[in-house]
């Protein structure tokens, strides 16, 4: 059976796309064949971010509304074998994504792959609720400031009561708490929230932290997702996070302000 993802967020601009592009990519390195699908109708960030914006020919909405089948309108990512994208539309009309519709391409979307993962609009409107409803386990990225973290609680609640596993009366939706942008400086000078503070507010489960990283904007820029870039602080976490999400034990990383050297002190130290 396969699984359905949404990686989600009460606000935008935390990370969502990002992290969907990474642990997509993660999932399919491990041999495991992966779509990512981008429901954020109008700006079409995923393919940019996964570097196939050239080839985008037929997108999600046009399959919705049957001028494409699926096979057309899928990416086959050019690095990786078992991954692939299902862009977003770029037209205006926020309405182009129904329940029904966005419900049979995922159907068929399980039936072919291992992993289905959506990468959910901001907010809490239509967009972002099409992207969760379908979803067996949810990503909730938060970055560690208040505002964001209250508008993850607000998801969570969402994610509990609106999701067709919460109307069919199924087993909940697995939410994992997916902390990003994370500074250990900012931490300890007292203008950031903590991992502990975050997971407390939150109480679901640590899937993974992820250091606030030029690493993030150089791979963006590139259309390759950070993970591939595994000498990166960011890479490694999403390593770390795609390797939870399998199952695996594994310690957290990248949380504690960096030790530097007598040189970096005296010189100044770089990201
Ligand atoms: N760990 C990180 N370190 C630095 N910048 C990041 C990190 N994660 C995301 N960003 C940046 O934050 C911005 C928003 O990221 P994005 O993934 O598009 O968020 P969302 O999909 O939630 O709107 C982008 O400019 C991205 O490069
Ligand atoms: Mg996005």
């Amino acid at each position: 059976m396969a699984k359905i993802l949404v990686v989600t967020s009460g606000k935008g601009g935390v990370g969502k796309t990002t992290s969907s592009a990474a642990i997509g990519t993660g999932l399919a390195l491990r041999g495991h064949k992966t779509v990512i699908v981008d429901f954020d109708v109008g700006l079409r960030n995923l393919d940019l971010i996964m570097g196939c914006e050239r080839r985008v020919v037929y997108d999600f909405v046009n399959v919705i509304q049957g001028d494409a089948t699926l096979t057309q309108a899928l990416i086959k990512d050019k690095r990786l074998e078992n991954l692939y994208v299902l862009a977003a539309s770029q037209t205006r009309d926020k309405d182009a994504l129904t329940l029904e519709g966005v419900g049979k391409v995922i159907d068929e979307l399980a039936q072919n792959f291992e992993f289905v993962i959506c990468d959910s609009p901001a907010g809490i409107e239509k967009g972002a609720h099409l992207a969760m409803y379908f979803a067996d386990e949810a990503i909730v990225v938060t970055n560690p400031e208040v505002s964001s973290v209250r508008d993850s609680d607000r998801m969570l609640g969402l994610l509990a009561s609106k999701s067709r596993r919460a109307e069919n009366g199924d087993e909940p939706i697995k939410e994992h708490l997916l902390l990003t942008r994370y500074n250990p400086e900012r931490v300890v000078k007292g203008e950031m929230l903590g991992v502990e503070d975050v997971e407390e507010i939150l109480s679901i489960r640590l899937l993974g932290v992820i250091p606030e990283s030029q690493a993030v904007l150089k791979a963006s820029n590139q259309g390759v997702p950070v993970i591939l870039d595994d000498q990166s602080d960011a890479g490694q976490a999403y390593s770390d996070a795609v390797d939870r999400l399998l199952g695996k034990e594994v310690n957290h990383r990248f949380l504690d302000v960096k030790k530097q050297g007598f040189l970096q002190r005296l010189f100044g130290g770089r990201e």
